[in-house]
């Protein structure tokens, strides 16, 4: 049976298992997929074992997105602008990477949410990998204001700078801190820091978010995150936190693996924590 696994430390609350199950049960795929704990610092050796053994496939998650970026012989776009990789496929001594962290987000806003990106004033929070990985996707919809704020701003900066020598507009990119913000509200803010993750605000102005915008936050399962609750203090009318992107950029992966591309909804509806 084909072998497919997502890798991570710790592992161990990953739902990846369950949504691929899900997908392969509803498109009468057979497959099994499992979850491995990567011992730190060995992701190579680890990879190469479950190749060995006749893997077919994984997923990445943190801290090993940027070490699989390295161990892939065969960079997609996505993987090389984020410079994470979230989906290996291995075919022979080929290692072919993608993220599809971006296109989860984005088809999780577009289509799921139903708000379109294209002419909209979109705030990105956070210069890591999270961002990096978002700002192709986004960038596709022809957003008409994209905005990078981080705490270290030079971070933000320079990730512009990036994407501009690249050939991202630099009328639409745009760099810098959360001080720039004071005189600026955006249709769709999207918290991709790491700050949910410890219960912590980004220095976020309330006045950069506007009552009939969205509000997302890519954590998942975390109920109403601090930024989510400003976001409610603002009156923003749309809340969402990252489960569609979850689904969706696992039924990405699942499509690129296995050529059928599975229908999320039920999924995202099994997962779904009220925000409260
Ligand atoms: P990831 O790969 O998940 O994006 P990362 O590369 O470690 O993770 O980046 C984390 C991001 O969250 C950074 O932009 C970080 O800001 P700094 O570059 O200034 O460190 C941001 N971040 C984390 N905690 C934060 C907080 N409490 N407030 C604001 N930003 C925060």
């Amino acid at each position: 049976m084909d072998r497919y696994a997502v890798i991570g430390n710790p592992i161990q609350h990953s739902k990846s298992p369950l949504i691929h199950q899900a997908f392969a049960q509803a498109s009468g795929q057979t497959l099994t997929y499992e979850k491995i704990e990567g011992p730190l610092g060995q992701f190579a050796a680890t990879a190469d074992r479950f190749r060995a053994e006749g893997g077919r496939g994984l997923n990445v998650t943190v801290p090993f997105k940027t070490d699989a970026c390295a161990y892939a012989t065969d960079l997609a776009e996505s993987a090389r602008a984020a410079g994470a990789a979230n989906a290996l496929k291995f075919e022979g001594n080929r290692c072919l990477a993608q993220n599809f962290d971006g296109i989860g987000l984005v088809r999780d806003i577009v289509h799921n949410l139903g708000r379109p990106v294209q002419g909209q004033r979109v705030l990105l929070l956070g210069a890591g990998g999270a961002t990096r990985g978002a700002i192709l996707p986004l960038l596709a919809e022809q957003p008409a204001r994209l905005f990078v704020a981080n705490r270290t701003v030079d971070k933000a900066v320079e990730l512009a700078r990036f994407f501009h020598d690249q050939g991202a507009a630099s009328r639409v990119l745009e760099g810098g801190g959360y001080a720039d913000l004071s005189n600026d509200a955006f249709d769709i803010v999207i918290n991709a820091t790491s700050a949910s993750l410890s219960a912590d605000l980004p220095p976020l102005p309330i006045t950069a978010l506007k009552a009939d915008g969205l509000a997302y936050d890519m954590v998942y399962g975390k109920g109403l995150t601090p930024f989510l609750q400003l976001a409610r203090q603002a009156q923003v009318q749309h809340l969402a936190d990252g489960v569609g992107m979850l689904v969706e950029q696992a039924a990405e992966a699942f499509a690129w693996w296995r050529g059928v591309r599975p229908d999320t909804q039920s999924v995202i509806r099994q997962l779904t924590v009220p925000l409260v």
